[in-house]
């Protein structure tokens, strides 16, 4: 190693606290979408929880194979071992009285692809699959598009003949 190269290696643990101190003299921002924009050490007032939507209005699903979300209030709705709530609706027993849409064909399936007579233990905790909308509006910008939309944009086709 040539001594000039020494020299600089003998410089470095000067440099690194001075370096550090820099970064510590004010309170870190964090530049987050999910957060708002104040110093980390300090305490706000939360913003309140923004309620569910509960128009009853079914929503279009994004691609085919996506669990439907919910568009009711689903408050209090439980599911134990001996019962549960959302099938007292959706169960094919009592979609005529309520006029609830029937648990598809899937629901009944088992893991090992055998169809049930009743609801298949996977499909049986609802909420895992399907949640309820909010009224809040989204933190980063979703620029997803079906594909309904991208095969019907006439610039596309164009660009791919
Ligand atoms: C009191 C009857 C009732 C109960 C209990 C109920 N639902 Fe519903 N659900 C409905 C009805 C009726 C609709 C049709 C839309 C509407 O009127 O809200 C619906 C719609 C839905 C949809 C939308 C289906 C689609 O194709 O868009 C989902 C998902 C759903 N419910 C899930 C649940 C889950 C999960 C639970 C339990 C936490 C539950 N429901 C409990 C009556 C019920
Ligand atoms: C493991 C995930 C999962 C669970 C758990 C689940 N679902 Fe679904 N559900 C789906 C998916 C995916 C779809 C859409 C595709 C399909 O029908 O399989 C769907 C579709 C539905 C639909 C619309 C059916 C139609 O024909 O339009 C209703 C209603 C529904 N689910 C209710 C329920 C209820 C009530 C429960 C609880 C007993 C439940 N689901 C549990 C994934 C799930």
């Amino acid at each position: 190693m040539r001594p000039h190269h020494l020299a600089a290696l003998a410089v470095l643990p000067f440099l690194v606290p001075a370096v550090l101190s820099a970064q510590n003299a004010e309170p870190r921002r964090l530049d987050s979408p999910f957060r708002p924009p104040v110093n980390f050490v300090e305490q706000i007032t939360p913003p309140p929880i923004p309620p569910d939507v509960t128009d009853d209005r079914r929503v279009a699903r994004n691609y085919p194979e996506q669990p439907p979300v919910i568009p009711h209030n689903v408050r209090d709705y439980q599911i134990t071992l001996n019962n549960n709530q959302c099938l007292t609706c959706h169960s094919r027993r009592f979609t005529e009285a309520v006029q609830a849409p029937m648990v598809s064909i899937t629901h009944y399936v088992d893991r090992d692809g055998q169809t049930l007579g009743a609801v298949a233990p996977r499909r049986y905790f609802c909420m895992q699959c399907h949640v309820p909308q909010t009224t809040a509006q989204p933190i980063v910008p979703n620029t997803f598009t079906d594909l309904d939309t991208l095969v019907s944009r006439p610039s596309d086709r164009g660009d791919r003949r």
